[in-house]
């Protein structure tokens, strides 16, 4: 691969250099956001891992401190891992942290920090108190795998928290804590919930409102609540929308099959998320670690690694079955200015360039409408319940019924190189139609040796309008896109070899049987937000 420093993001969050891996703790505090996250300040590789620590008014405009948690203590001297904040009732921010506290095995146990100064608005300097640390794996439990706390939420006199774990060989834990003062703490007999998954790591669990976009503070009571675990398994954050209520201290989720059947925040390269309450425009944010999709080689070589999605706003979609998801509005203010492209055919096999911007940084919206459904291929059974196998043999080029059509991003003006993100509508078995997300890849570089699988999820919208939006955010190496108003999303890293800089070019596509519209689309340059100095 070659190193070009065009292929480093442009407004998407990262350090000016070395590793980084999960947001930690993030928080609104006196008028910033607090984003906090695990780094490793002596190289692009895993290790030596610190709480790494940014601000920003605005969720887009990051500006970088000093590591607020860093191995000090007994407790945390081999590692400082992931984690969260807390806002105590007193206004006090707490991070519960986890710290690997022997050499040489990665013996677990769970931390607490306060802010030195409250006062100050930046938050920079944290101390651990003497009684760390607060949990520690008992007899029975997995000490190696034990860790990353939730936020906790309040009810009933007692503070409750959830710590990632695994029971034997396959159990995926939320270990269940409560605490009466945020000081001592005493395992519930039983966790909050468990399947037979793999490891659980960063588990994630907050109320959710069932109408509307607001989101609850943690701990508010809602109807409904989502647990979201990060399965070292398969490296993808899966979440279930189910029950709970706080004499139970049970979790429900209102799919029996849900903790198998995999719902995904993202189909493609998002992983280790958390979200926040912003208690200033009353919503969930969700964060999320994107890794490095190119070699460890190259990855030195470039001197970074890992990059976080754009902080998205979440809410319960009407069906109350999933997640909806959007960039945060502050995105916008990076928009340059919009060319558009409306009411436009592009017939079976065609495609259309849009001109009239740089397209490597960009953020790109569309609305199609597609006639003639009942072109749309049989969906083959074998591949009903795997969006990825079916996306794997019915790619971007693979003429089809309805779609694929969609975007080619950073492609090359020869389409050499090119990231395809796309739908295509299929026949479902009792005549309803099922519309397949994807981007795909395989043809986005001519660099040899990169990883390049081709990431899909089903898109649950009725499409029996014909109308579909998509929006993908370019930057650079990264594409990430929303379908159907950000009922899937997709994240993928790409590191195209000519597709860069002036280099890129952005297309329309259609690769069906029938025609489709572009009713209407718009794309703007991004400026380049303040990036943590670099
Ligand atoms: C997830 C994770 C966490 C752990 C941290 C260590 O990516 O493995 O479980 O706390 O990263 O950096």
């Amino acid at each position: 691969s070659i190193v070009s420093p065009l292929l480093r993001t442009g407004y998407h969050f990262q350090p000016p250099m070395n590793w980084i891996n999960d947001p930690n703790g993030p928080l609104y505090y006196k008028g910033w956001y607090h984003l906090f996250y695990q780094y490793n300040p002596k190289g692009a590789v895993w290790g030596n891992i610190v709480w790494a620590h940014s601000v920003s008014r605005d969720l887009i405009n990051w500006i970088a401190l000093e590591p607020a948690i860093k191995p000090d203590i007994p407790s945390d001297q081999y590692g400082c891992w992931s984690g969260s904040t807390t806002m105590l009732a007193d206004g006090t921010p707490a991070i519960l942290y986890t710290g690997i506290d022997r050499p040489n095995i990665n013996y677990q146990v769970q931390n607490i920090a306060f802010p030195k100064n409250k006062s100050d608005p930046l938050l920079r300097e944290w101390v651990k108190p003497g009684y760390n640390p607060i949990a520690s794996p008992e007899p029975g439990m997995n000490a190696t795998q034990f860790r990353d706390p939730t936020t906790a939420w309040y009810a009933d006199g007692h503070w409750r928290m959830l710590v990632g774990g695994l029971k034997g060989d396959r159990r995926g834990v939320a270990y269940l804590y409560r605490s009466r003062d945020f000081k001592t703490w005493v395992r519930a007999k039983h966790p909050l919930h468990s399947a037979l998954t793999g490891m659980w790591e960063c588990p994630d669990f907050f109320p959710v409102q069932v109408s509307g976009q607001n989101g609850l503070d943690t701990s508010e009571s809602g109807t409904k609540y989502v647990l979201k675990n990060s399965l070292d398994l398969t490296r993808y954050d899966y979440y279930t929308v189910g029950t709970y209520d706080n004499t139970t201290e049970r979790y429900v989720p209102g799919n029996p099959d849900g903790d198998y059947h995999r719902l995904r925040y993202d189909y493609g390269n998002f992983y280790a998320s958390k979200t926040f309450f912003d208690p200033v425009k009353r919503r969930r944010i969700l964060l999320g670690w994107a890794n490095e999709s190119d070699s460890v080689t190259y990855d030195k070589a470039k001197g970074w690694a890992g990059i976080h999605a754009i902080p998205r706003k979440i809410w319960l979609d009407p069906s109350g079955k999933q997640l909806v998801q959007w960039p945060v509005e502050e995105l916008e203010k990076l928009r340059g200015k919009p060319v558009s492209v409306s009411h436009k055919v592009v017939a079976p096999g065609e495609h259309f360039e849009v001109t009239g911007l740089g397209t490597y940084q960009a953020d790109v919206e569309v609305s199609f409408e597609v006639s003639g459904l009942e072109k749309a291929e049989e969906l083959d059974p074998a591949y009903a319940q795997d969006a990825e196998k079916l996306c794997g043999v019915k790619g971007a080029d693979v003429r089809g019924g309805v779609g694929p059509f969609g975007l080619w991003v950073l492609a090359s003006a020869g389409l050499e190189e090119k990231t395809a993100v796309f739908f295509r509508v299929f026949k479902g078995g009792s005549g309803q139609h099922v519309v397949l997300m994807c981007t795909d890849p395989t043809k986005s570089s001519l660099s040899p040796g990169l990883y390049k699988p081709t990431f899909a999820g089903f898109v649950d919208t009725d499409i029996s309008s014909g109308k579909i939006s998509l929006r993908s955010l370019v930057d650079r190496s990264v594409v990430e896109s929303f379908g159907a108003g950000g009922k899937t999303c997709i994240l993928s890293r790409v590191y195209p070899s000519i597709a860069i800089g002036k280099g890129a070019h952005l297309y329309v596509f259609n690769n069906g049987e029938a025609e489709i519209k572009v009713s209407q689309l718009t794309a703007w340059e991004m400026k380049k937000p303040l990036m943590n100095g670099a």
